[in-house]
């Protein structure tokens, strides 16, 4: 299967996420061993890094998974995060891994760690696939990260624009004439 139309480049191959997925969950294997983590996805972005994580991992796991979004930007009340679709387990003492496709401005998720540690939770850690660090606006850093990227529009492997290409097996610099026109 040849590269998406929509791509300008292909930043990485289904090989090299492949592989470093696995280091990073086993390293989170490592850190949990005899521990028994809820590992959070957030959708829809996370679905297919959270599916291959988890497959990494040997302790004894329990999944749920979030939906949310920000407000629009330029409103005044920021700082609160809309829940679509909540957990259905209670994270009162437990320890959350939380697993989303990539940090931006931070907003998402130093909202989520908040209101996870407001709901008692024992623990709360961050497993992101990408991280545009030079993108930060809220105080919040992954405790495991696959891979730092530039500011570029990302698209595959769970990450969308306008919900396309999320089904693509590598991870590509989406054609700026795409969102341009
Ligand atoms: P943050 O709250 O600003 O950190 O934004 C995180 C969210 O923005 C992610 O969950 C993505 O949905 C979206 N996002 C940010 N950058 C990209 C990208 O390059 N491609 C696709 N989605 C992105
Ligand atoms: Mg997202």
């Amino acid at each position: 299967m040849g590269m998406h139309k929509d791509c300008e480049r292909v930043l990485l191959t289904e090989e090299q996420i492949r592989t470093r997925v696995k280091e990073v969950a086993s390293q989170v294997d490592r850190d949990y061993r005899g521990k028994n983590p809820l590992v959070v996805g957030i959708l829809k972005g996370s679905i297919i890094f959270y599916a291959d994580f988890i497959r990494c991992l040997s302790m004894p796991v329990e999944l749920d998974f979030m939906a949310v979004s920000s407000y629009g930007s330029g409103s005044v009340s920021s700082g609160k995060l809309r829940i679509k679709k909540d957990l259905d387990r209670d994270v009162k003492g437990r320890d959350v891994i939380v697993v989303e496709d990539i940090i931006d401005s931070g907003f998402t998720l130093a909202n989520l760690k908040l209101l996870l540690t407001e709901r008692g939770a024992a623990s709360v850690r961050i497993a992101t696939l990408l991280n545009k660090a030079d993108r930060r606006e809220y105080d919040v850093a992954p405790d495991y990260n696959c891979f730092d990227i530039e500011n570029e529009f990302v698209i595959g492997y769970g990450l969308d624009y306008n919900e396309q290409y999320r089904h693509l097996p590598y991870i590509g610099v989406l054609k700026r004439s795409v969102y341009e026109k």
